[in-house]
Parts: structure tokens; C-alpha cells; sequence
């Protein structure tokens, strides 16, 4: 069928054509949202999910509701190597010209901008990827003590404080929050937590691996009171019929029953698998409706592209070792796996490989969903692995 009007949309952060089976949380999030700012008792949103399965569309959907009720954005995304105080610094500066914008910074935003450049000023003796000049003076006394804990707190508060000041709030987006190392990230729910306290309008909506569920560290109390952890799973079949029928549908385009249930089956469900196999279908088909040879042939050439693309981008950055560590998990199936068993199969002792399974959780490609137990983060890479080294051991 025509290429130009192929509805489906693969690629991380992509919006989908049709974002199903996400109402409810988009709700949750938008009460949450609107009782913080009004200075009223709620837990904010912290979504984890696996690889692929939508925690950035949805977090991007929830900002841009929050925008559209006034509330000020201030947009995170971690990566593995930066510190929290790097990529804070900046973003919060952009807040914090958006939130004095038309007018003369008043006492409140000299204050939190104050605020800022000491915490800058600060923090760039300690972490040395800060970079940020805050073309501001610091305060001297405010977020400067070099601790993160008690400089989070100040610099948070003058922030809500000119939110507050200026009738709307702040929410932090953070995005791939599991970069953010585990000290770092209690220093930020515990700021959170103090400024909570006094009823100030700013929180933060965050997103992340499942990783995150165990990085909560000494902030583990705080974090269960402020925020309401929220696993993004796979789509149902309803919900995922939706997802990959309603766009074609607004086209014109039908889909035969044994389609759908073949592409609902070979992708589990799974978000970014379902944009991925109904792009493929829309071009084997030549007219509506899409039949199940043409899903059958989608599923070929999804897979393929996938081999070499979002599968293969991650086994990539994966040193000989690790990637010895996710083949003997492929081999025990989807998983999860107990450790001992993996260890096992490589023939070493479990301490002997703890090293690798560490370095593999860092960066992301797996997790412990409960004590000695791992598990892939990324959907469906068991069986890449095998595909990828059909050799084993
Ligand atoms: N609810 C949904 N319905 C239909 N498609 C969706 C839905 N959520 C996400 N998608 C699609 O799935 C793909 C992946 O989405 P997204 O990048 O948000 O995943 P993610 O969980 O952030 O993944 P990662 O952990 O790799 O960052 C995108 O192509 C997006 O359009
Ligand atoms: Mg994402």
C-alpha cells in the first residue's frame, strides 16, 4: 500500500499514531499533577517499564498535558555518565528564565536564581562534568555547602517558591532515571520530600528501567510516600489491537481477524514490536485488507530490521564477557533466571561472574526483578541472542 500514508511510527520517543491502553495512568498523572500544584497531598508518577514498552511517549504525553495546564516543564534526561548536578544545573536554569519571562525577575526568582549559581558553583567542585555558568550572583549561604543533600533542599525550595510565587508549579521530567547514580538520586527524593512538606508546587514525574525499584537507596521511605511507582507493561490484546489497528482504520484500511491475532502473538504485546510489525504489514499488503500472509511476511522483515537495529544497537556496547553473560540467560530461555543457574551454565562460580552481572545491570540491559534472580530489560532479546550466536557455549 502507499508508502506516504503508512501510519506507524518505530523509534524511540516516537509518538504513536494511536497511544492505547494508557488512559487511566494519563488521568492518574493529571490529578496528581493538579493537587501538587494547588498545594494538596499526592503522589506524583514514577514509570518503569522495559525496553520499548512506552515509558517516554507516555512521559512526553503527561508534560504536554501539564503544559497545557500552565505548569512549568523542566526536562531531564539522565544518560549513563553524568551526574545529577550536570544535568540538573542547566535545565533548571531554562526554568527559571521561562518562569521570569515578560517581567523583571522579581525577589523570588533572584532569589532561586541565586539559588542556582551557587549550587553551580558548588557542585562543579565535586562533579567535574558541571559545566553550566549561571550568568547570575551567587547567594552566598544557599545550595553552596557541597553536600548534595542539603543544596538539593535549598535549591528546590527557591524554585517552588517562585512556582508558587508566580501561581504555577515545576514538575522535573526525568526520563531514563536508572542513570541516575543510586547516592544522587536518594539526595533527590529526599530535596523532594523536604520541600513536600511545605505544600510547595514542585515534584517530579519520572520514567525509567526496572532497575530503578531497587536505586532508591537510604530515600526508600520518602520515595514510597512521594510517589506512586507505576509498572509500563506490555499492551493487552484489546489494547494492543488497538494500537495496531485504529491507525490503519483511520485510512481506510482494514485487517483480517488472523492478522491481527499472528502480529498480537509475535509481538507480545509490546509497543514498540507492534509499530514495528504494522509498519512492515501496511507495505506487504497491496490493498485492504491486511491478510495473515501479509503479516507472516511482516513478521520476517520486522524481525530482520530489528536484528539490525534496535536489538543489534544494544548488543553492541556490550564487551566479549557480557555478552557471554545474556547469551547463557538466552539459553535458559525468556527468563527471569536464578544467578546460580547462569553461573552454572558458564561453569564459574556465581561470585566469579557477580563482576559481569553488575556491569550488565548498569548499563541497562538486565535487572533483578527479586534477589538473585536477573532478567533481559529488553523484550524478546533472548531469542536475538540466539540468532546472534547460534553457537553455545
Ligand atoms: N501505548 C502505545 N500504543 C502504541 N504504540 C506505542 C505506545 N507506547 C509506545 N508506543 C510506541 O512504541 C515505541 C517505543 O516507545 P518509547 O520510546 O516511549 O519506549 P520506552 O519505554 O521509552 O523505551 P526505552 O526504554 O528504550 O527508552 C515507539 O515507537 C512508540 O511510538
Ligand atoms: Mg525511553
Amino acid at each position: 500500500m502507499d508508502p506516504r500514508s503508512n501510519p506507524y511510527a518505530p523509534g524511540a520517543g516516537t509518538p504513536p499514531p494511536e497511544l492505547a491502553g494508557r488512559d487511566e495512568i494519563i488521568e492518574q498523572a493529571s490529578i496528581a499533577l493538579h493537587r501538587i500544584a494547588n498545594g494538596r497531598a499526592a503522589q506524583s508518577l514514577i514509570l518503569y517499564g522495559l525496553r520499548g514498552v512506552g515509558k517516554t511517549v507516555l512521559l512526553n504525553r503527561i508534560r504536554l498535558d501539564a503544559e497545557e495546564e500552565g505548569y512549568v516543564p523542566t526536562v531531564i534526561e539522565a544518560s549513563e555518565d553524568r551526574s545529577l548536578p550536570a544535568i540538573l544545573g542547566p535545565a533548571l536554569r531554562s526554568t527559571l528564565i521561562w518562569l521570569s519571562r515578560g517581567e523583571a525577575a522579581n525577589k523570588w526568582l533572584r532569589k532561586a536564581l541565586g539559588a542556582l549559581a551557587s549550587f553551580v558553583g558548588a557542585a562543579k567542585l565535586k562533579y567535574e562534568d558541571v559545566e553550566l555558568n549561571v550568568d547570575f550572583e551567587a547567594l552566598l549561604g544557599l545550595a553552596d555547602s557541597g553536600d548534595l543533600d542539603t543544596d538539593l533542599v535549598d535549591l528546590l525550595r527557591t524554585v517552588g517558591e517562585a512556582a508558587a510565587e508566580r501561581g504555577t508549579a515545576v514538575i522535573l521530567f526525568i526520563d531514563e532515571l536508572q542513570y541516575v547514580p543510586e547516592e544522587q538520586l536518594a539526595a533527590l527524593i529526599g530535596a523532594l520530600h523536604a520541600v513536600s512538606q511545605r505544600q510547595l508546587p514542585i515534584t517530579l514525574v519520572g520514567a525509567g528501567l526496572p532497575q530503578l525499584l531497587g536505586q532508591r537507596g537510604r530515600a526508600r521511605s520518602y520515595a514510597e510516600r512521594l510517589f506512586e511507582f507505576v509498572p509500563i507493561d506490555a499492551l493487552g490484546p484489546e489494547a494492543a489491537r488497538q494500537a495496531l489497528c485504529t491507525p490503519a482504520e483511520k485510512e481506510g484500511v482494514q485487517s483480517e481477524g488472523a492478522a491481527v491475532d499472528e502480529i498480537i502473538t509475535r509481538t507480545q504485546g509490546y509497543p514498540y514490536f507492534l509499530q514495528e510489525w504494522g509498519k512492515h504489514a501496511w507495505r506487504e499488503a497491496d490493498a485492504s485488507p491486511i491478510t495473515r500472509e501479509d503479516a507472516l511476511r511482516a513478521s520476517e522483515v520486522a524481525l530482520a530490521e530489528l536484528d539490525v537495529s534496535f536489538f543489534r544497537v544494544r548488543f553492541d556496547r556490550l564487551t566479549p564477557s557480557e555478552k557471554r553473560y545474556l547469551r547463557a540467560m538466552a539459553e535458559l530461555g525468556p527468563g527471569p533466571h536464578r544467578s546460580g543457574e547462569i553461573a552454572e551454565l558458564l561453569s564459574k562460580r556465581q561470585s566469579a561472574v557477580a563482576p559481569v552481572r553488575n556491569r550488565i545491570i548498569s548499563k541497562g540491559m538486565a535487572y533483578s526483578p527479586a534477589h538473585g534472580d536477573t532478567a533481559f530489560t529488553v523484550p524478546l532479546f533472548d531469542s536475538f541472542m540466539r540468532r546472534m550466536m547460534p553457537e553455545f557455549p
